[in-house]
């Protein structure tokens, strides 16, 4: 295990809720971190420029108010996500932003992130970096992050094809700092099965998009309610990078999603849309393979309680199995 000691004691459980693109933002964050997992945003959903100050200050001001009034409980530190891509032209400026707030943890996606490794550590920030292959992973390491983000089958959004048995283990074998394993993890069980597996913290997303401090559409929460694995749609028509969507909201902006066309590559476009009228994950809303797990919305707190008692069994259950 290889968990910094940032996150030792501040963990309720070992889990980091992913940045969502449009869906995260300061109170989905807050109450991740209030309830003892660790809490993202992309800085890109702070919008203009000058308000990731500003959403950086408020989500300091009301964790460190709750941390004085509640000294016994554990309330994790918040990460910032920054996607390392040529579309996106205020990457160092926010970064300068996250320098001098020292945000703890630095979320990278895309291009290996020297720049962004470079101005966290300087502080003594965290980056951990997400991956969805070894290639990938040999290349960040090298560029001295401090935890690889393993993206896997079934992951929401922009994902991998391989199978988390083999990238965690594969990694592991020579990959000493902190592992997390993103796919499809949507209750306390897969949470178990991650930490399992060797990963030190599991990273989810889908399911918190279905709480109430999301930042999404009713129609999207209920739409994760209904569906299941078999309605997710792995494709690259809207980003031009594959990954994961729901069926049904591609059906609605009137494209068949068991025939869609291939993606123009040279269209990509991450911050706000893709090739097609309906943008990207304002309209094709974005969701892992996890969905069939998820039957309510409800808020965060009681989202990490019902996972926390969910992970204690899984753990008892392996016990019990062990010794039989
Ligand atoms: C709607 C949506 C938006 C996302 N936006 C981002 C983003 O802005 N930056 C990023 O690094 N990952 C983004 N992701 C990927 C997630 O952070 C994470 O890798 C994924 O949700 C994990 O898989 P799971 O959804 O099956 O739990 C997004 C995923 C979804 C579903």
């Amino acid at each position: 295990m290889a968990l910094p000691a940032l996150l030792k004691d501040t963990l309720e459980l070992p889990v980091v809720g992913s940045p969502l693109f449009i869906v995260s933002g300061p109170e989905l964050v807050i109450a991740q971190c209030k309830a003892g997992v660790v809490g993202s945003f992309p800085a890109l959903n702070a919008r203009p420029v000058e308000k990731l100050d500003e959403w950086l200050s408020r989500i300091e001001d009301e964790l460190g108010e709750y941390k004085s009034r509640n000294p016994g409980r554990k309330v994790a530190p918040y990460a910032v996500n920054q996607i390392c891509h040529a579309s996106n032209d205020r990457l160092m400026k926010d970064m300068e932003t996250c320098v001098k707030h020292r945000a703890p943890i630095i979320i990278t996606s895309l291009r290996p992130p020297a720049e962004i490794v470079e101005a966290a550590h300087s502080y003594g920030g965290l980056v951990f970096h997400d991956v969805i292959n070894v290639k990938h992973a040999r290349k960040a390491a090298e560029q001295g992050v401090d935890g690889l983000i393993l993206v896997c089958a079934g992951a929401g959004g922009h994902a991998g094809t391989l199978s988390p048995f083999a990238l965690v283990r594969e990694v592991k074998q020579w990959f000493k700092g902190t592992i997390l394993l993103s796919g499809a993890i949507s209750d306390g069980f897969g949470v178990a099965s991650a930490v399992t597996l060797g990963a030190d913290l599991a990273y989810m997303g889908t399911r918190f998009i279905a709480t109430a401090e999301a930042n999404a559409a009713d129609e999207y929460k209920s739409a994760l309610v209904q569906h299941a694995a078999h309605d997710i749609v792995y494709t690259n028509l809207f980003t031009g990078v594959h990954g994961n969507y729901l069926g049904p909201s591609i059906a609605a902006a009137g494209l068949d999603p068991d025939n869609l066309p291939v993606a123009d590559k040279t269209k990509m476009n991450f911050g706000s849309g893709g090739n097609t009228k309906s943008k990207a994950w304002r309209d094709i809303w974005g969701s892992g393979q996890g969905i069939g797990q998820i039957t309510d919305a409800p808020p965060v707190a009681e989202l990490v309680d019902r996972m926390k008692r969910e992970f204690d069994q899984a753990r008892q259950d392996l016990l019990i199995r062990a010794s039989a």
